[in-house]
């Protein structure tokens, strides 16, 4: 549960090596959150960010998590709120890709469009139905400004954060009035 002052307690970062996702948790522990699930794919890179939060008190766990694996995210996401509720869900998992060879290789420019826009899509979904069966929590997706509008230097990463956008303001709607908030 968020305390009284409305901090969450418990966090779950997707993408627990993105450095916006541990600045984030990095203040939210400052400021009274206790757990803190980083989920992600298995590197020493996920552990030694893991480490560093436990030295700031948290008590913190990880948990393999590949956002390209959408048929896995249903157990493993749902296998976490089983362990405890989650306050804040902050999806920060997404690739930039590199726009010159995605045009020339249509394969690596779907690797980042099922990251950034499929792999946010299942993930966020189930992270929702697992918020709202406990009836409270917030769904915080970082998006991008590319994702506003089209750009030669990266339409194909813009172009998937303008699908995460629509989804998650969406997704927002659906949940209103369940006690639980989508943030963009
Ligand atoms: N930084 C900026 O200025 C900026 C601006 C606008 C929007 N954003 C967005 O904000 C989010 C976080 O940005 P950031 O700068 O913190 O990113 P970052 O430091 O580059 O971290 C990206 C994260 O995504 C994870 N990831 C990539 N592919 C994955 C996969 N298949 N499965 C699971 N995790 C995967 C990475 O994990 P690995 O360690 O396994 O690679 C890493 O944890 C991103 O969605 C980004 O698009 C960032």
């Amino acid at each position: 549960m968020k305390d009284a002052f409305g901090a969450p307690q418990s966090l779950l970062v997707l993408g627990g090596t993105s450095e916006i996702g541990l600045a984030t948790a990095r203040r939210l522990i400052a400021r009274r959150t206790r757990t803190v699930c980083l989920a992600g794919r298995p590197s020493p890179a996920l552990e030694r960010a893991a480490a560093e939060l436990r030295e700031l008190g948290a008590d913190v766990r990880t948990v393999p998590f590949d956002a390209l694996d959408s048929a896995s995210h249903e157990e493993v996401l749902c296998k976490i709120f089983t362990e405890g509720d989650i306050d804040m869900v902050l999806l920060a998992f997404g690739v930039l890709g590199d726009q010159a060879r995605d045009e020339e290789e249509p394969l690596s420019a779907v690797r980042v469009a099922q990251t950034n826009y499929t792999g946010a899509v299942s993930a966020g979904l189930v992270c929702a139905g697992a918020l709202q069966a406990q009836g409270h929590g917030s769904l915080v997706v970082l998006s991008a400004a590319a994702g506003e509008r089209a750009r030669r230097a990266d339409f194909i990463y813009g172009s998937s954060k303008a699908g995460l956008d629509v989804f998650a303001q969406g997704l927002g709607d659906a949940l209103h009035g369940t006690g639980v908030h989508v943030m963009v």
